[in-house]
């Protein structure tokens, strides 16, 4: 059993949590994620860790409370346990020096993307941040992301922080700006969808981070299947990082509102 030493609330429905794991705080790198299960009967919910501390022992995970499992997650303080944690799972991030990278998180797919901004600066890339959020409340871990990213782009649907626009806006005014080598993307499948379109009208590789639904997370029961290149692919061990133009989203968006 996994224990919680620390909690804080980065919004309303958005909690940090610190967790005891030490083997997985030692071993894990960016892109890696780990499924977690709250109570005996629980859901098996994959988390990507946000970040981790070694010597502490502890792994960060960013919790949104978006239905049931989440919101039971939430509920849990510090000194109570999480029933079982499992991980790391998932291939870690590929990083090298690309040249330039615009790293395009929206809404709580921030967490996840900040190791990706700490690995790929200290990889020696300039990495320019573009963040989305509806609302400014719901922008998290700026301060985070700005001790690595070179630069950071804030864009707000509703305008009432950094720029009013969606994050498509905040890319292009960066690709239009100077060249870019790789764009990584990871937020809501459908924001994820229209990165990926933007990006291959100017042919810059770039990389999804996907969110699929989860059970085993190790390959076995096909609940995470996409079709990338025409290929089927398990998310949880093939990714959960592919190439974004080779994606098919709209099929993934259909199999997220299986359980609607
Ligand atoms: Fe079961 Fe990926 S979660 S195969």
């Amino acid at each position: 059993m996994n224990k919680i030493v620390g909690k804080e609330y980065l919004s309303d429905k958005v909690v940090k949590f610190e967790i005891e794991a030490p083997l997985i705080a030692k071993s894990r790198k960016a892109g890696h994620f780990v499924i977690v299960r709250i109570g005996k009967k629980g859901e098996r919910v994959p988390y990507t860790i946000a970040s981790a501390d070694p010597q502490k022992g502890t792994i960060t995970l960013v919790v949104q409370n978006v239905g049931k499992s989440s919101g039971k997650f939430c509920e849990l303080n510090v000194g109570d346990y999480i029933t079982d944690l499992v991980g790391p799972l998932g291939k870690a991030t590929h990083i090298e020096n690309f040249g330039t990278v615009v790293c395009a998180g929206g809404g709580v797919g921030i967490a996840p993307m900040l190791p990706i901004i700490e690995a790929m600066k200290k990889a020696g890339n300039k990495v320019i941040a573009v963040l989305a959020a509806r609302t400014k409340e719901l922008v998290i871990l700026e301060n985070e992301v700005r001790q690595f990213a070179d630069e950071v782009i804030i864009m707000t649907d509703d305008g009432s922080y950094g720029k009013k626009g969606l994050i498509t806006n905040g890319v292009e005014e960066v690709i239009q700006r100077e060249k870019v080598d790789l764009c990584v993307t990871i937020g809501p499948a459908i924001m994820m969808k229209f990165v990926s379109e933007l990006t291959k009208k100017y042919n810059i590789q770039t990389i999804a981070s996907l969110n699929t639904i989860m059970v085993d997370g190790t390959g076995m029961c096909g609940a995470c299947r996409v079709t990338v290149g025409g290929k089927t692919k398990f998310v949880c061990v093939d990714g959960p990082e592919f190439d974004a133009h080779q994606v098919d989203f709209d099929e993934m968006l259909m199999r997220l509102k299986a359980y609607n």
